[in-house]
């Protein structure tokens, strides 16, 4: 702040309040005795007239406690101009980021071991302790379950992480991938290239492969036609999808994206585009 606005503020702050303090004295009239008169200001409403009274002596007191809150105030804390503040524990003055920072060393000192012992261990030896489980739940609950689910079961469009069924692939080492880094899958668009009849009759092919019933007009050979030259590199030749693009096994009766005609179709067309969000910053190793 420059020394202009660090002295204009600095002056008013405390201007106003030794201007309140002179207000609140020079007004404080019969202070010897303090007591009650029955002098009147000579203003009366409503036939109710006011009386020139002191303040009672406890609301007095209020007043001048404010005054001493607020002196105290300007010394601990920054807000006069420049001035840092001397609130013991905080070398540089506090500020909400000094506090936060104080407060992570502090839970540091606190949980730094406790992480340390678990990341020193395998996952799957971390999987079956008790308290990290415990720990890994309020994690979940806070940062994961706001979309796969509180239960973890997942909803349209985020992946069920329950049933042992992986886009990306399920080995402790993938699912820590994709949870430090995040995915992004890209399933294209096929209604330019397709157009409507082919989407039709590749759904109804798909969906055939989990034993779903398709409505008339589907030609399961022509989609599985289409489904050879279009689809194969991504869902493989047996359509049980590739965890290296995180493309879904179409067999499995696991959809994602739902598994109505209207549903299939519809991700046909437009193509899909899952995003599950890198958690490193957010969560460390
Ligand atoms: C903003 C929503 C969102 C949040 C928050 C989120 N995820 Fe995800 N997650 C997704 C989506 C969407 C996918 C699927 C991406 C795709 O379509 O391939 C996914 C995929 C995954 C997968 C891969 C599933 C598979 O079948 O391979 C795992 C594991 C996972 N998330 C775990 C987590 C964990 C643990 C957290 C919390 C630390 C978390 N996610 C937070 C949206 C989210
Ligand atoms: C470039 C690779 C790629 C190609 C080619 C591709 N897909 Fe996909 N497909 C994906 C990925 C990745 C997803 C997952 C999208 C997501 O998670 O958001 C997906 C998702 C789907 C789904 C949704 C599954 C569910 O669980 O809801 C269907 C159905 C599907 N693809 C069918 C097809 C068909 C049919 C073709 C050929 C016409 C095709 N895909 C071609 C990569 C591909």
């Amino acid at each position: 702040m420059s020394s202009f606005w660090n002295w204009y503020i600095t002056i008013l702050s405390l201007g106003t309040i030794v201007a309140l303090t002179w207000l609140l004295f020079s007004t404080r009239k019969g202070q010897r005795h303090n007591t009650p008169t029955d002098q009147t200001t000579g203003h009366t409403f409503d036939e109710i007239e006011e009386l020139d009274n002191p303040l009672p002596r406890w609301w007095f007191m209020l007043f001048v406690g404010t005054v001493i809150f607020a002196l105290g105030y300007l010394v601990l804390y920054p807000g006069l101009g420049n001035w840092k503040g001397v609130l013991p524990g905080y070398d540089d003055g506090w500020t909400g980021v000094n506090q936060w920072k104080k407060e992570m060393a502090r839970a540091d000192e606190t949980y730094g071991p406790l992480y340390a012992k678990f990341a020193a261990m395998p996952i799957e030896d971390v999987a079956r302790d008790e308290q990290a489980l415990k720990m890994g739940g309020r994690l979940f609950a806070s940062n994961c379950s706001v979309c796969h689910g509180s239960d973890a079961k997942g909803a349209y469009g985020f992946p069920n992480l329950t049933d042992n069924d992986w886009l990306w692939g399920g080995e402790t080492a993938a699912i820590k991938t994709t949870i430090l880094n995040g995915r992004q899958a890209a399933m294209p668009a096929w209604l330019d290239s397709l157009g409507e009849d082919g989407i039709r009759h590749v759904a109804g092919y798909v969906r055939s492969l989990s034993g779903l019933k398709n409505p008339e007009g589907v030609d399961l050979a022509e989609g599985q036609k289409i489904y050879t030259t279009n689809c194969v590199a991504c869902h493989g030749v047996e359509a049980k999808g590739n965890h290296l693009l995180g493309a879904p096994n179409l067999t499995d009766r696991t959809w994602l994206y739902g598994s109505s005609f209207a549903q299939v179709q519809q991700t046909l067309r437009h193509g899909r585009a899952g995003v599950m969000p890198a958690q490193q910053n957010l969560l460390g190793e």
